[in-house]
């Protein structure tokens, strides 16, 4: 966030510039919650400044998951790439669940 103008500030205090949505649940074997992450997003002015790192990085770490899940479109190359370098793992595919897109669902196991 460094760097940024007056502007650009007054700006992120009207409307947020990034949002996580988890879904939690406690259904995992070790009866720790599983997550589910529905939507993550940045606005486009403001990323790859490692800002939906660090809004991940406090969501995990304000809570013990034993395992975090989600669905992406397989075309989303940021996305993918955002995910893998944190550790997700592609473990299955739908064939063309998004229209002729397949979505991908990936997982990071916590514990
Ligand atoms: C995916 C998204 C949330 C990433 O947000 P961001 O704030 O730009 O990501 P960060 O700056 O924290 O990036 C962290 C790492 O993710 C990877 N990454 C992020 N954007 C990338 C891109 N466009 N291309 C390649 N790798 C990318 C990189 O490894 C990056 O580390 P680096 O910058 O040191 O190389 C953002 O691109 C976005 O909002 N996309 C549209 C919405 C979306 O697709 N959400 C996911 C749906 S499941």
């Amino acid at each position: 966030m460094m760097g940024l103008e007056m502007d650009q500030l007054a700006k992120i205090k009207a409307n947020p510039i990034c949002k996580i949505y988890c879904k939690k649940t406690t259904t995992g074997k070790n009866k720790n919650a599983l997550c589910e992450i529905n939507y993550l997003v940045v606005d486009e002015e403001y990323r790859r400044r490692g800002i939906a790192q660090k809004l991940f990085d406090y969501v995990l770490c304000n809570n013990s998951f034993e395992s975090v899940s989600l669905e992406v479109r397989s075309n989303n190359d940021s996305a993918i790439n955002f995910y893998l370098k944190n550790g997700f793992k592609v473990v299955s595919k739908r064939e063309r669940y998004y229209g002729n897109i397949d979505g991908l669902l990936m997982v990071k196991e916590m514990m």
